[in-house]
Formats: C-alpha cells, sequence, structure tokens
C-alpha cells in the first residue's frame, strides 16, 4: 500500500516537473555548464569579528527585547535580538585592516543557556574579493570554547558556497557587552 501511494506521488513529481520544463520561458537547462571548467576548492579564511554594544558608535544595536512572560524575563534573555554591521579585519586590535563587514542579525533562541541564532553575510571589500559575500546560518553558544555554524551559501566569488565556520572569543568584555571574536571559515567555493 506504502509503495503504490510512494510511486503515485513519484508520478505526479515527475509529471510536474515535465510541465515546468516543457515552459522554455520559466525554466532553461544552463548550457555548457561555466562551474564544470573550473575546480572545486577548499578556502581557509582567518579575521576578527568586532561586536561593539559600547560607546556613541556601536556596531550592534538591540532591535527586539524579550517580552516579559507575567512579568518575568527569562535569566537567559530569550527573544532578545541585535543587528549588527560589525567589523571584520585581519587582527584582533580595532585599528587592524579592515577586510570587510557582518551584518545580519543574532538572537537569543535557547531558554536553557545562551545560544544565539547568527543570520549573518560576511560582505568583503577587500582586494578581488570585494563586492563577494558568505552567508552564515547557524547556532553560536557564545560561552563554548569552539562554536560551528554552517556556511550555507555565498556571491560573487563565494557563487555555489558551502562550508562551515569556527568562532571562538578572543576577548569579552563582562561590563560593556563588546566582544571580539577569532573567526575561521572554511569554504568549498569554485
Ligand atoms: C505586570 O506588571 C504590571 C506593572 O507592575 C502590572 O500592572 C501587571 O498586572 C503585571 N502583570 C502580571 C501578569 O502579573
Ligand atoms: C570596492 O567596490 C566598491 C564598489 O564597486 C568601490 O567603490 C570600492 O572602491 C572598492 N573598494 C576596494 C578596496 O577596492
Amino acid at each position: 500500500m506504502a509503495k503504490i501511494f510512494l510511486c503515485l506521488i513519484l508520478i505526479t513529481l515527475t509529471q510536474i516537473f515535465l510541465a515546468i520544463e516543457a515552459n522554455p520561458r520559466f525554466l532553461q537547462s544552463v548550457k555548457n555548464n561555466p562551474m564544470k571548467q573550473r575546480t572545486e576548492k577548499l578556502s581557509h579564511f582567518r579575521f576578527y569579528w568586532h561586536d561593539v554594544i559600547s560607546g556613541s558608535n556601536p556596531t550592534c544595536v538591540n532591535i527586539i527585547r524579550p517580552p516579559a512572560a507575567n512579568n518575568k524575563t527569562s535569566p537567559t534573555g530569550f527573544g532578545m535580538v541585535n543587528m549588527i554591521d560589525d567589523a571584520l579585519t585581519e587582527g584582533p586590535e580595532s585599528s587592524s585592516k579592515l577586510l570587510g563587514r557582518a551584518q545580519g542579525f543574532y538572537g537569543q533562541a535557547s531558554q536553557q543557556d545562551v545560544g544565539l541564532l547568527m543570520a549573518m553575510n560576511f560582505a568583503f571589500s577587500t582586494g578581488k574579493y570585494n563586492g563577494s559575500t558568505i552567508t552564515i546560518l547557524g547556532r553560536n553558544p557564545v560561552f563554548n570554547k569552539v562554536r560551528e555554524m554552517p556556511v550555507i551559501g555565498g556571491s560573487g566569488l563565494f557563487r555555489f558556497a558551502r562550508g562551515y565556520v569556527q568562532a571562538s572569543t578572543h576577548t569579552f568584555d563582562m561590563k560593556t557587552g563588546d566582544a571580539v571574536v577569532e573567526y575561521n571559515v572554511y569554504v568549498m567555493h569554485y
């Protein structure tokens, strides 16, 4: 019974795909796939991410405050969302060479501990990478020594990118919340 059902689903899906294929205005396969002429390579980038909350020029701003359920705010800050436009630099010092910016947001997605959901684009502005981006979406338990998050795509020189990043805190100021985090990016791209 299950097999027949699966078959029916497959036949229906095939018909849908054939119908789409028959409409050349909607879908055309790319002849001479340009990516076939190139080899996919693995690159490793290392840089520092500067999350500045304090001072008159913050690069991280709170955009959503956790709603107080029954007037009790979550001890982990569950529900908080910050928008970021953080500098990415070659070295850990803020005066170090600017390579690009991390733009996006992160939110506190864990009720039990501090586990951020990070959604950000690394927008590079240096040399041949100027204008190319890498997109990260993943879980960041910030108090762990090394946090791994997936690279889910990219643009420009990072088209078809996939991979992962490893983030480790370089410095964290408990008073201001400012942080410098080392990012090691391992990305497959053409
Ligand atoms: C929450 O606090 C406000 C102000 O202190 C009070 O008026 C309200 O009744 C409280 N709500 C609950 C659900 O306790
Ligand atoms: C990067 O590209 C932008 C836009 O094309 C350009 O204005 C800028 O000068 C470039 N920066 C570098 C460092 O090449």
